[in-house]
């Protein structure tokens, strides 16, 4: 049974192992600094992230954090799904879609435009999942580091 829900103060263990296990698959390590700031972010209702835990049979499994903006093509606030992660030991088990699906209800009922997200062309994985969902478009990212 999976369970989709708001980020607590009671995930920071948790999740702090989850970002952990993200870091390592994209081989990187966000600084000690940005993570604290992002935790508080995801603790701060005013903030712009939004963060999402699901739950497996009690347990945290996962976590979405994504981004709300507005947009010059639509009236309504768009979601930028910016990171997704299920704890390996976990995967194969729906935690993933759940965690997808979870967004589109929130933000169909909230009257976000729309929903949006990127990963690597070779994530295959991750692909099978989100070409369920939708086609991938056509776009192309540039991305400079300043
Ligand atoms: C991508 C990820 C979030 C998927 O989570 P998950 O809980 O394993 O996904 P689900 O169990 O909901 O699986 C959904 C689909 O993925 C595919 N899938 C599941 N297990 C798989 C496996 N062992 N091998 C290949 N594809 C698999 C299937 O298409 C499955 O579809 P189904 O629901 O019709 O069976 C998870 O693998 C993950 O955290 N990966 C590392 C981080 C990552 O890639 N994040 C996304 C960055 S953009």
């Amino acid at each position: 049974m999976t369970l989709v829900r708001e980020f607590r103060e009671t995930d920071v263990e948790d999740w702090r192992r989850l970002w952990d296990g993200y870091n390592d698959f994209y081989e990187t390590a966000v600084p000690d600094e940005v993570t604290e700031y992002t935790l508080r972010r995801l603790l701060d209702p005013k903030s712009a992230l939004i963060g999402r835990i699901a739950e497996k049979d009690g347990r945290v499994a996962g976590f979405s954090i994504s981004v709300l903006h507005d947009s010059t093509w639509t009236l309504s606030q768009t979601c930028y799904l910016e990171d997704l992660f299920v704890d390996p030991t976990l995967r194969g088990a729906g935690v993933g879609r759940a965690l997808i699906q979870d967004l589109i209800d929130l933000g169909r009922m909230r009257g976000w435009s729309q929903l949006y997200w990127l990963t690597r062309a070779n994530n295959e994985r991750a692909r099978r999942l989100y070409d369920s969902f939708v086609e991938a478009d056509a776009f192309v990212r540039y991305r400079l580091t300043l």
